[in-house]
Formats: structure tokens, sequence, C-alpha cells
């Protein structure tokens, strides 16, 4: 036995010490910040892998507004690759292989596929993938007979205008702008279609200025993989579907089999930057980044949803896992991302201030329209669902799945939660909550007179806090209206 020299600090035991600041508005601050080497976000907020937060709708909003979503692995490979599709076809100033049928396909049939995809027109091709025509949602919808073929109502390639391979964006909204089309698409030499380009696009191109963007201009994503081999051909399938990063999630992400996770991902996927963790140690950082991590997710048993520490007795207390994992993190080059037990903007400024790039956030973005399921009423109020990838229900659910069959009553009894499952305020949207925690940002590194994070690292200084101390912190004395 041997106890640990320091003692773990969190962040309500501590505050930053105000510095003297240069910075007159918050505009002029920088927010933005590496997720890995080579993919910067405009701002260091990423929304967790957890099946209650992280689908295509919050990814595609988390994209939006200058961070990035981690799509959960609790689902089969192909939905899971599915939701990665979702997110880069979304927008993209080239949409890739859009969906091409037939012309013989029934007027019927393309309306489904157009629904199911959740677009509005399909391009219409020979199969040797020349352009013959497009057809739109409204073709579809004015068809006076929706059994007869698709070719009865499509605009036919005569009357298509398109685009070639490397058409610029400007050339390509002013062809959209003066023929009055919506879509655009885009063809090889021998008019075969490789792309396509729409007004919606374009114009969603500009209306999120932050967003987070591949070379290619569409929303990046990334996915979390496990580390069972099963996870290699998960992997694939979800680089082939367009993530940009892989996240190896594994509660305890200082292990052998995660190592050789990332080893393994990195030789079959060398160009893909992977993400790993949790770790709560330095050695940990050390060994995820030797065997080939872009960047380290920190967090063991901070979660608001986590009962690890309880259950096992292991964790450590979240700010002191930053601070000492950022040391070696800053040295090696990785960034740090802290993952669990951010409540307000005030805990995303200190953990940045302690040396992570970036924050990792679950419940908090939980309650937002973007998460997947319903909001439920509880008392006159909205609330929507929030649980722990190691609760009893994802378990069971995860069991399920792998086996493709419920599992039995007694089944249940043998798994030992680590995760619980919980309800939170309806939050509203995604880019509300995010504009709030900003603000708050932004005056927090002004308040340290840091206009980048990596000034903020530089300039913070924490003060220990007693009891007192934290109570003057809050409201106090008055009656909240
Ligand atoms: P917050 O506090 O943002 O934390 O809701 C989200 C993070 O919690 C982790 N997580 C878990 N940890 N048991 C755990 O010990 C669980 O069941 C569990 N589910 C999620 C995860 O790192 C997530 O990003």
């Amino acid at each position: 036995m041997r106890m640990h020299k320091e003692t773990g600090l969190t962040f309500d035991d501590v505050l930053l010490v105000p510095k003297r600041s240069s910075i007159r508005s918050r505009s002029v601050v920088d927010t933005s910040t590496l997720l890995v080497p080579g993919i910067r976000m405009a701002i260091p907020i990423i929304s967790s892998n957890m099946d209650t937060v992280t689908e295509s709708s919050m990814a595609i909003a988390m994209a939006h507004e200058g961070g990035i979503g981690i799509v959960h692995r609790f689902l089969s490979i192909q939905q899971q690759a599915d939701l990665v599709q979702k997110v880069k076809r979304f927008e993209g100033f080239i949409v890739e292989n859009p969906i091409c049928v037939s012309p013989q396909l029934s007027i019927e049939e393309a309306g489904q596929r157009m629904d199911d995809a959740g677009i509005g027109g399909l391009m219409v091709v020979d199969d040797k993938k020349h352009l013959l025509g497009i057809v739109t949602t409204r073709d579809i919808l004015l068809a006076p007979d929706r059994l007869k073929s698709v070719e009865t109502v499509m605009k036919s390639q005569s009357q298509v205008i398109v685009a070639s391979e490397d058409e610029p964006f400007e050339e390509a909204r002013l062809k959209l702008h003066l023929h009055r089309i919506e879509k655009l698409p885009v063809v090889d030499g021998d008019n075969r279609v490789v792309g396509l380009i729409t007004a919606q696009d374009v114009i969603k191109f500009h209306k999120h200025p932050l967003a987070t963007k591949d070379t290619k201009g569409r929303l990046r994503v990334g996915v979390a993989i496990g580390v069972r081999e099963e996870d290699i051909k998960r992997a694939k399938t979800c680089v082939d579907a367009g993530a940009d990063v892989l996240v190896v999630d594994v509660a305890h992400g200082h292990s052998d089999h995660t190592i050789r996770m990332v080893e393994k991902l990195k030789k079959s996927f060398p160009d893909e930057p992977v993400i790993a963790g949790n770790v709560a140690t330095p050695e940990g950082v050390r060994d995820l980044a030797n065997a080939g991590a872009s960047a380290v997710k920190v967090g063991v048993g901070s979660g608001s949803i986590c009962i690890t520490r309880v259950v096992t007795g292991f964790g450590v207390p979240q700010l002191t896992v930053v601070a000492e994992c950022a040391v070696v993190g800053h040295s090696m080059g990785i960034p740090i991302i802290a993952d669990g037990g951010i409540r307000t903007s005030g805990d995303i400024t200190k953990a940045l201030a302690a040396g992570a790039s970036s924050v990792m956030l679950g419940s908090l973005l939980a309650g937002t329209d973007e998460s997947p399921g319903a909001a439920v009423m509880r008392g006159g109020k909205r609330y929507k669902i929030v649980r722990g990838m190691a609760s009893l229900t994802a378990n069971v659910d995860r069991k399920s799945l792998d086996r493709h069959d419920e599992l039995e009553d007694e089944e249940w009894g043998e798994i030992i939660p680590e995760g619980v499952e919980a309800i939170v305020p309806y939050r509203g949207n995604v880019a509300d909550i995010l504009h709030q925690l900003l603000g708050g940002l932004r005056s927090g590194m002004s308040y340290a007179g840091s206009k980048t994070i990596r000034e903020l690292w530089k300039n913070a200084e924490f003060i220990r806090i007693t009891d007192a101390g934290r109570k003057e912190s809050g409201v106090h004395d008055v009656n909240v209206l």
C-alpha cells in the first residue's frame, strides 16, 4: 500500500485568481483549440459518446457551433455508420456519392427513399452512373400517378445544370443563383455523377461561420469504438462512412487491451486520428500516447451519472487528474480532454486553466432538443433521460444487442452497474446552451488576462477554498426570485 503524495482536488475545491487584463471585450477572446493535432475547433467543447447524448442531431449541432460530437457505440456497426453518414451528408459544399436511382424506379419508392434519407432530391442515372436527370420531392408530390416510373416526372439531363469536380465555391453559388435551381449535380469528364451541390448546403455553409469542417466542407464527427476484435470492423465501417476521428472509449483506459487496440487502429488506419481513454494518471496518458493516441480523454468516476468511485473505490478528483495529465500531455504534444463532472461555464474555465485543451460534456447536453429520446413530464415540468453507459439498463441493452435477444430475468442480477439512470431538466437547443457556456468561458479567460487557451494555461493561478469560501461563491443571504 502507498498513499498518493498529493491531495486530490476538484472544481469546487478551487477558484481562479483574477489577473491584470488588457482585454477590453469578451469578443476578442479566442476559444479555438486542437481536438487532436491537425484538427482545430472554434470552441473547446465535445459532446459525450453516450447514447442519451450523441447521435447525428447532436453531432450536427455541435459541429455547427464549432465543437464536435462523438457518436456512441451502443448500436450496431451499420447503425453507427449510418449516423456518421447523416452528419457527413448534412452539409458540405459537395456531397460525395449522392443517392442515385434508376429511371425505372417507381415514383412511390423514390419518395420513400428520400424520406428515409431525409433529403429532397435524387440523381437519376444509368447502370454506369451516367447522369440522366434529377427528381425532387416537388416532382414526386405533384405526380398524378405514383406507380409510374421516375423518368416520367424527372427533370431530364438536357435541362439539368451541372458542376465539375473542381467547381469553385463561388461559381457553384452563382450557378444556383442565376438558374434559380436547388441542386447542382457534380459530374466527371464522362458525365458520371460523383457529387452534388445543393442551394441549402451553400446557404448553410455561410450560416455557421465557426463550424468544424473537413477539407471538403463537410461537418466533422467522431465515433466511439470499443476494444473487441469486432471493433476493428466497426472502425473501418465508420471511417468508410466518413468519421473524422476514432475514440477508443473504455472505463479503465489504462489497460493492456486499450493500449493494444490503439496500436492496432494506428496500424490499420495510419491517417485517422485516434483519441483514447479514459485515464486518471500521467502514466496513463504516456502509455496511450506511446501506443499512438493523438489525444487522451481523462476522468475516472467524475461524471454526473457515474458510481464507479462508490462501487469500486477508484478514481481521482477531476481537477487534479487534468492538471497532472496535462503536464505529460503538453510535453508530448498530446491534447488532454477533460471528461466528466462539468456543471457550469466556471468548471469549463477551470478545466482548461488546469491544462485541458477541451472538455467533454454529458448530462449538461442531455436535456437538449438534439439529444436522443423524447422529453418526459414530471410534476408539470419537462425533463429528458440521461443514463450512464455502465448503468443497469445500458448494460442490459448492450448485452441484448450483442446476442440479438433479450436477457433472462436472472441475468439482470448478474450485472454490476457503475452508472445510474437519471433525468435532467429540458434545456432547449444546443446552440443556446453553448452560447451561455461560451459567454462564461470568454469572461473567465478575460479575468485571467488570457486571449487564448494557451495563454490561460500560462496565466492561471488556482487558490484552494474552504467551505466558507464555497458558500460565499454561490448566491447567499438572499431569496432568489
Ligand atoms: P457528465 O458529468 O458530463 O459526464 O455527465 C459524462 C461522462 O461520464 C462518463 N460516463 C460514465 N462513467 N459510469 C461511469 O463511471 C457510467 O455509467 C458512465 N457513463 C458515462 C463518460 O466519460 C462521459 O463522457
